[in-house]
């Protein structure tokens, strides 16, 4: 390969213009509310209005500058458009990222799914990044510089995680939509650098355990991904999985959210294409993984939620055993 373009660093982030999906809730609202600290311009992009306009508010009641726009990022045009508001209200668009997500509703084994989680995870995980990329990078090319965060998770980026936070297997929609958002990181990566431009793709990996919406996201199931089939168990709830946390021996400690918005701004900074905290021992089943393919092994390096060998240990709950 080529040699890198050097300097494709944008060490000062003062005046530039951050778009963020998912930007009302959460990561989203915490990378906007560091980038205007930065003294960027932001737009938060969501589709939910309400927690929108509180976000965007909120930011604004800071001094920063900060725009809202409704945005449904399933729907290309919605994306689209969105690029179009960010370049009408600052002129110039530096940094996207393609954070909105939807987590695991699914109960069940992966064969017992509703297709329509299906369709709702891969369109706001999947597609959502790929409309993201597909609107902003010609806006980011034209300029010649520019940074693309996506998020990933280590749930699917590294390996899926087997058994769920509420015992039973977890959902296998989730982890294959954020294997997915590597996959086209990297190819993303790749593209840019043959094109010899500065604009930059960069994966995020959260860590930690959060307190965001994630958890409870069939809360605000679109009508289009209604469920189809009838739900044999509860649905999760942070309240739970802190508890179930907690029988299983785990301390539950939050990690800041501005810890992760401090990822993705030292990322940008330091031209990091991971942006992921410290090591940790979650990170073991990255060398487990490669070790096991590599030796043609058994893929016997998928944990549970709380980091346990998934074959252990047999539980009925959500799922039959
Ligand atoms: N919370 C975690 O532990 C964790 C860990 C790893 C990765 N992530 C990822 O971080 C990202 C942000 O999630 P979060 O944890 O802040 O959860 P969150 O639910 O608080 O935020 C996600 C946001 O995305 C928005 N969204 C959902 N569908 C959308 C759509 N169609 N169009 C536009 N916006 C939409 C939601 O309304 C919400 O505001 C997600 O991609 C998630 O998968 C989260």
């Amino acid at each position: 390969m080529r040699d890198r373009v050097t300097m494709a660093t944008m060490t000062d982030l003062q005046g530039k213009v951050a778009v963020v999906t998912g930007g009302a809730g959460g990561i989203g609202r915490a990378m906007g509310r560091r980038f205007g600290r930065e003294g960027m311009k932001v737009v938060l992009a969501d589709v939910l209005a309400g927690p929108l306009d509180e976000a965007t508010r909120a930011l604004a009641d800071e001094g920063l500058d900060a725009v809202g726009v409704l945005t449904d990022v399933t729907d290309y045009s919605s994306v689209e458009s969105l690029a179009k508001e960010a370049l009408d209200r600052f002129g110039a668009v530096h940094v996207v990222c393609n954070n909105a997500g939807t987590g695991g509703v699914s109960e069940g084994y992966m064969w017992e799914h509703d297709l329509a989680d299906w369709r709702w995870g891969i369109d706001v995980n999947v597609l959502g990044v790929i409309h993201g990329i597909k609107a902003f990078v010609p806006i980011l090319l034209e300029r010649g510089e520019g940074h693309v965060v996506n998020t990933c998770s280590g749930n699917g980026g590294f390996a899926p995680i087997a058994r769920g936070a509420m015992g039973g297997p977890a959902t296998a929609v989730y982890p294959m939509t954020k294997a997915a958002v590597l996959c086209l990181t990297e190819s993303l990566y790749t593209h840019l650098e043959m094109t010899g431009t500065r604009v930059r793709a960069h994966v995020l990996f959260p860590g930690g355990f959060l307190n965001t919406g994630i958890w409870e996201s069939w809360r605000h199931r679109p009508e289009r991904y209604a469920a189809t089939q009838q739900r044999r168990t509860p649905d999760q709830t942070l309240e739970k999985v802190v508890a179930r946390f907690e029988s299983g021996g785990a301390r539950v400690e939050f990690t800041p959210l501005e810890t992760v918005a401090d990822l993705v701004v030292d990322g940008i900074r330091a031209d990091r294409f991971w942006m992921m905290g410290p090591p940790t021992p979650a990170d073991e089943v990255v060398s487990s993984k490669a070790a096991s393919i590599l030796a043609r092994r058994e893929p016997n390096y998928l944990v549970d939620v709380l980091g346990r060998h998934a074959e252990n240990a047999r539980e009925t709950e959500g799922g039959k055993p």
